[in-house]
């Protein structure tokens, strides 16, 4: 089923998510993205339980645009129907959203420092009338999806610059613009090399076992004629010998304050392969993506995920009842494994604590 407000919208003038209507009635809106490539439908987020269970199924993913989704969620969670309510029933209900949303998926730092961010602006706020608290909220949440399209441009331009002209470059899971408010950061290089004329030819890992790669990042760069090839997984490695990757480049999901940098189940593989190869390996991140409260990788909780992803992959049978099944959806790359990380800011070359910390501090 197609809403013919966003359904029929296609790259670049689609919205991963936005807000619709005012504080008190509206509603987040976004692409249920689990009927990608085959449906292009928008759902209406009225309730925090929506939200919440947007992000746990994915509905809603990659780590900029889930703490974007969070920080709506707050909004809605503030709202009470009671005429009588007074601010502090407002923040008290807008905590308890807080809590219940930070449940919702472990591993993207975005979702928290998005949801702290909203309490903290709650927290200056609580003089002003309800209407005007949800209104601030809004505000707030607006603001959070406004710097992101902005950091995604400014990541795109820094990247672009490392992409020479006739290059293969090799991404893995969606780090475009449906895992940010807009344009990305993995593809936002692509996008700002490709934009700038400079001929490319990009590998796309399937991403087993939710395919965000063939569903998603191969359907972004079809929207925009970027030259795109689909492989599997387990082909990069004979890609790669080949000679047809000149670079890697992917998102992140959480960034420790040593450059280790956890994102999508496989990249790890992806960057042992790179450097056995030679390759440049480069991860693309906003600032909101790094957690300078952990040292190292070693810190950032990995999400477990439904073994049904595995044995039931899309619906079909694919595995034996009864089978053991492990699934991480994410994986940690050591810092020394990553050429540069690319932040709105600039390059950060090499990755160590001191780099990060230098870079940050700029920010
Ligand atoms: O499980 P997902 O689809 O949310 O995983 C997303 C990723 O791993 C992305 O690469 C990451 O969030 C970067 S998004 C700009």
């Amino acid at each position: 089923m197609s809403d013919p407000g966003i359904g029929s919208l296609t790259l670049p003038g689609f919205q991963t998510l936005e807000w619709k209507g005012d504080a008190r009635t509206g509603h987040l809106s976004l692409i249920d993205q689990t009927l990608l490539p085959s449906e292009t439908t928008s759902i209406a987020c009225q309730t925090v339980d929506t939200v919440w269970e947007a992000i746990k199924v994915l509905r809603v993913r990659g780590a900029p645009a889930i703490g974007i989704a969070a920080a709506f969620g707050c909004v809605i969670g503030a709202r009470t129907p009671a005429a009588a309510a007074s601010t502090a029933d407002c923040f008290k209900q807008l905590k308890q959203a807080g809590d219940h949303l930070r449940t919702s998926r472990p591993t993207a730092v975005n979702l928290f420092w998005a949801i702290d961010r909203m309490e903290r602006v709650a927290v200056l706020a609580l003089e002003l009338s309800p209407d005007a608290f949800l209104d601030r909220l809004l505000a707030e949440a607006n603001a959070i999806a406004d710097e992101d399209r902005h950091m995604c441009r400014s990541i795109g331009r820094h990247g672009a610059s490392v992409i020479q002209a006739g290059e293969g470059i090799l991404t893995h899971c969606n780090a475009g613009g449906l895992a940010t408010a807009d344009y990305g950061t993995a593809l936002a290089c692509i996008f700002s090399a490709h934009e700038q004329g400079i001929p490319l030819q990009v590998f796309v890992d399937e991403t087993r076992p939710l395919l965000q790669g063939a569903r998603l990042t191969a359907w972004e760069l079809q929207q925009r004629g970027i030259p795109a090839t689909l492989i599997c997984d387990n082909m990069a490695a004979q890609v790669m010998r080949e000679g047809r990757i000149q670079r890697v480049i992917v998102g992140a999901d959480r960034i420790a304050a040593n450059g280790d940098a956890a994102n999508k189940i496989g990249t790890y593989g992806v960057a042992v392969l790179a450097r056995a190869h030679n390759i440049p390996f480069y991860v693309a991140a906003p600032s909101s993506t790094f957690d300078l409260s952990i040292p190292d990788g070693s810190h950032i909780p990995i999400e477990l995920r439904d073994p049904k992803e595995i044995t039931h992959g899309f619906g079909r049978v694919t595995a034996p009842a009864g089978i053991a099944v492990y699934n991480p959806a994410f994986d940690v790359t050591p810092a020394e494994l990553i050429t540069a990380i690319i932040t709105e800011h600039g390059l950060i070359q090499p990755v160590n604590t001191a780099s990060v910390q230098a870079r940050l501090q700029q920010l």
